[in-house]
């Protein structure tokens, strides 16, 4: 039987019940296509899942959504012209035809199918894209989820514009950097919150005009303060939650739009329902994207030439190295994982 080397998770609960092994490799179907994975990269749902913190856990599985690597077989000859092709690979499966959101069958890669923390996964033909050639491979691993992700919330439901004010809170993360990235190369001025005033300097050095430690005593009067000297802000993108969600609702201007698409936090513990409707807040939920969200967030980092922030890279073997550090949240960027 042919093999593959794999990062399988046997069991939810801990770190040691990931397991890199052989495993069979993956079948190919009609409509299909094997990629070679290149570089693949970590999600806060990989973790999540690892946890048992997520909905419908099937286990054994093989975790990872995102993937950038080489076409080496197709399911049908007639689709022999994708072979040797260099691609990343849309996480969004079975989104279905309604663009404002999901239908019942939409799955995320890595599970329940199988996904990219392995040497090879087979895809939907209609998820390869073709890599932006100007980006690495671990580049490129480093889009997929969080850059559609990001992309989503800050431009489809967050209607950013040029010169708008926009905090995006815990700029460590990985679609959170993403997020700060594209807004600042579509023109906003941006705003950032942290626990770690390293990544603070570092998104100051990126271009932000503004970041403050949500551990310090007197953060939210400064991220006023600060808010208050741009002339308030337009647009939150948020996925922390918890207690300090509330707060946002204070922190936004009238008119004002709060996107969040995560609850790293927790559940917010308090939500003032009055002041969003006095200051006539729109709140928004939103979760990945569409086809064509994917390909006008690969198209806007290829006309704004962005390089994703990249933390680290480790080896496949070293899979819970790599977790560990999300775990410990001193993360700055992607975590990468190479074959
Ligand atoms: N709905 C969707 O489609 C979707 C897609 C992607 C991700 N998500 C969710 O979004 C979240 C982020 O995902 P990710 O992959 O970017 O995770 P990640 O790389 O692990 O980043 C998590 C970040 O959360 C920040 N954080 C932790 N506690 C915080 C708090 N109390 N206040 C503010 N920030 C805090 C930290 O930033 P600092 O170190 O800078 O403080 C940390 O780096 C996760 O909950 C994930 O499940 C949802």
């Amino acid at each position: 039987m042919k093999t593959m080397k794999a990062v399988v998770l046997r069991d939810i609960g801990s770190l040691e019940k990931l397991s890199y092994e052989d495993v069979a490799f993956p079948i190919v179907k009609s409509g299909e296509a094997v990629v070679r994975v290149k570089a693949a990269a970590l999600n806060h749902r990989d973790w999540w899942i690892v946890q048992g913190l997520y909905a419908k856990i099937k286990v054994p599985v093989i975790l990872g959504s995102d993937g950038a690597g080489e076409v080496v077989n197709v399911g049908d000859p007639k689709d022999e012209g994708f072979v040797g092709k260099q691609v990343v690979i849309h996480p969004s499966l079975s989104w279905g035809d309604n663009s404002r959101a999901q239908s019942k069958d939409f799955r995320i890669l890595g599970m329940p199918d199988n996904g990219t923390l392995a040497e090879y996964v087979t895809v939907p033909l209609s998820n390869i894209f073709e890599k932006p050639e100007y980006l690495t491979d671990e580049e490129s691993a480093a889009l997929p989820l969080g850059g559609l992700t990001a992309y989503r919330a800050l431009f489809v439901q967050g209607k950013l514009q040029e010169k708008d004010v926009v905090l995006i809170t815990g700029i460590g993360g990985g679609v959170a950097s993403l997020a700060m990235q594209m807004a600042l190369a579509a023109g906003a001025i941006v705003m950032v919150t942290s626990g770690h005033e390293e990544k603070i300097q570092r998104a100051v050095k990126a271009g932000i005009a503004f970041g403050s430690n949500y551990n310090d005593e007197d953060f939210f009067k400064k991220l006023t303060a600060a808010a208050e000297s741009y002339g308030g802000i337009d647009l939150i993108i948020d996925s922390a939650g918890g207690k300090g969600f509330g707060d946002l609702m204070a922190l936004i201007k009238p008119g004002g739009r709060i996107v969040n698409f995560g609850a790293t936090a927790g559940n917010p513990e308090s939500f003032d329902l009055r002041k969003m409707f006095w200051k006539q807040i729109t709140l928004q939920g939103s979760t990945m994207g569409t086809h064509e969200d994917f390909g006008n967030m690969i198209a806007f980092f290829r006309l704004h030439r962005i390089k994703p922030l990249i933390d680290k890279v480790f080896l496949l073997k070293d899979v819970v190295n790599a977790f560990q550090r999300m775990k410990d949240g001193i993360q700055f960027g992607k975590i990468v994982l190479k074959p």
